[in-house]
This record gives structure tokens, sequence and C-alpha cells, in this order.
């Protein structure tokens, strides 16, 4: 077989362990041979292509980013955008794709192999949003470098007597916002599947002070205030259609100075949480993802995105994956109210 392999969507460390995963038990198990599509859809869209065996894969297990480039293109978009992606996979003899991506690159994915197109999904995020996964590679990186920001926070913060605002990533889930704040002690956490409350916050904020210990509020890019409560600006939209977020770290430490009349200053972590090398369990979990996205290409099985549960790896179908976002439920949440404030 002669199978392709594009990486779609934000990067996020773990990608080249996918890629060198896939290549290693594709050639030397199966006897298949790669070609790597350049810039996510844009490299099955414009025939873009690089060559992918063993030696390109060598060294690149601890490296963050992706050796086959990534870009928010969006095929579905683009007039008889589908239909050239079919045509230069016939061109380049590629039987079977397997497109390693978030939401965005595994439902156009979905629309692909509903017209015909054989692929396989592996997903990928920082945001750990997807359905029909415990975790995505990426998430766990991404949450170690804002708990280590989190905690380098806290002694700048003590020193100074300041609230510290942590921004961090996440889109529409408070996924990394969570994980990193409970991480990290901090003192208030504040994600989008909750409004939050600008009274209560200032409230969590002064009690803090009142201890003689300076308050950390993580908050997610995507959250936002009760309505009513503080203007916020919309950001710009994507090819998918997503707004553009960032800025409400800001705008909370204005709030809060305001209100509380103790300094408040913001950080956000941004691409940071995105870049450099991923844990060992990104890794890890990156590397079973790529094994297991080869078996299911060797067998035929197209249409399934390749899963974590609990410690197993599974496949579901590419609808599962991106029938709804998986966000943080109001249960787990909860866990970490106990310690605001
Ligand atoms: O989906 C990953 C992510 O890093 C989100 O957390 C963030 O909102 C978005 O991508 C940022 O995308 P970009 O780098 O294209 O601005």
């Amino acid at each position: 077989m002669r199978i392709g392999v594009l990486t779609g969507g934000g990067d996020c460390p773990g990608l080249n362990a996918v890629i060198r995963a896939v290549v290693r038990k594709g050639v030397s198990v199966y006897g298949h041979e790669f070609v790597g599509f350049r810039d996510g859809w844009r490299g099955p869209l414009e025939g873009e292509t690089m060559p992918l065996d063993i030696q390109a894969v060598r060294g690149i297990l601890p490296r963050g980013g992706t050796i086959l480039g990534s870009s928010r293109t969006n095929p579905i978009k683009i007039e008889g955008g589908v239909d050239r992606i079919k045509e230069n996979l016939a061109a380049t003899n590629v039987d079977a794709l397997i497109a390693i991506g978030g939401e965005d690159t595994l439902g156009v994915a979905k629309q692909l192999y509903d017209r015909g197109v054989n692929v396989v999904g592996v997903p990928k995020t920082i945001d750990n949003d997807l359905s029909g996964t415990d975790y995505t590679f990426g998430f766990d990186t991404a949450v170690n470098i804002a708990m280590e920001a989190i905690d380098r926070l806290h002694t700048t913060a003590e020193s100074h007597h300041r609230a510290l605002i942590c921004e961090v990533m996440g889109r529409h889930a408070g996924w990394i916002a969570l994980h990193a704040g409970m991480a990290g002690g901090a003192n208030v956490i504040l994600i989008p599947e909750k409004p939050f409350d600008i009274d209560r916050v200032c409230e969590y904020v002064e009690s803090r002070f009142r201890t003689r210990y300076s308050p950390i509020i993580v908050v997610a890019e995507g959250a936002h205030p009760m309505e009513g409560q503080m203007e916020l600006q919309a950001g710009e939209l994507d090819a998918f259609g997503h707004v553009r977020l960032g800025g409400i770290g800001e705008v909370l430490a204005k709030e809060i100075e305001k209100r509380t009349g103790k300094e408040a200053r913001t950080t956000v972590l941004g691409h940071i949480q995105r870049g450099g090398t991923p844990t060992a369990f990104d890794r890890v979990l990156a590397t079973r993802f790529g094994l297991q996205a080869i078996d299911a290409a060797h067998e035929g099985d197209y249409g399934k995105m390749v899963a974590l549960r609990g410690t197993e790896m599974i496949r579901v179908g590419l609808d599962v994956a991106t029938a709804e976002l998986k966000t943080v439920p109001v249960s787990r949440y909860a866990e970490s109210e106990v310690f605001f404030g």
C-alpha cells in the first residue's frame, strides 16, 4: 500500500511521534510506502508532497511541531476542493490517508470518507476537547507548561503582593485551565463552561490577600463573565468559522484592580503551550496512536479515529469523534472549587 500522512490545524507536541510510529511500523512490519502531504489539507489540495521514509523520521520523536507542516486550510470551503483532493490522491497513487488533527481536520476527514476517500484519523490537540477519546496528545505537555508558569507566578506574586492572572489556551473547553490550575494551586479557575461572577472572583482575591498570600487566577481564553457584567470584544474568524480568542486576562486584571484596589497583572501563555518537546506521557500516547492508526489503515478499517479508552487503544467512528466537543463536566469543575478563595 501507499499511504499519505498529513497534520492539520494548530500544531502540538507529539505530532512527530505519531508520524514516526506510523512510518516505522508501516515500513518494517507491513512493507508499506508513505508520502507526506505538506501543511494540512493544503498538501492534498495542491498536490504538495514530501518523501516520508524511515530515514525522514529518524530523530523526530522528541521534537515539537510537525515535520510535515500544518495549516488551517479548509478544503470544504473551496469550490471543487474535495474533487481536487481525490484527483491528487489518485495522481500520487495514494491508497489511504492518515489525517492527524483536531475537530476541524477530522471533520474534513469525515466528509472525505463520506465521499469515498480511505481515511483514518488520529486525535491531536492541546485543548483535549475531542469526543470519543479520554485524552488527546499535546494536552499533557500544555498542562505541564502552564503548571510550571503558575508555580513561577506564585513566587513573584508573593514578593510584590499582586494578584497575577494566567491566561491559558483551550478554545471553548476549560481542560487546560482546570488541570493546570489544580496542579498549580490556583486561587480561582475560570473556564468557558461556567460563566463567572466577577463579584465572586473579587471576593476570592480579597480573601486570599487577607491570609497574606497572593492570589493566582487561571483563566481559560474562552472564559466569559455572566451576562451584563463586563463588556468583551469579539475576535476575527478563521477558515473554519472559529473566533480567535484571547484577551480575557487583561480585561479581568483591569476589573479586579478597579474593584479591589489591588494591583493585578496578566501573563498570556499563548503559543508557548503548543511549542517544544512533548512530555513522556504525550510521546507514549502519540506513539500508541500512530501504531494503532497504521494497523487500521493496513486492515482497511477506514472512517475511524484511533482513541484512548482507559489505558486501551480503541477505534471510534469519525462521526462520534466530531459530533460534539468534549467540555468540562460540572462535577469536575466542582472538585476544583473546593480550593478557591
Ligand atoms: O486548538 C488549539 C489552539 O491552540 C487553541 O487552544 C487556540 O484557541 C487556537 O489553537 C489558536 O490558534 P492559532 O494558533 O491559529 O491562533
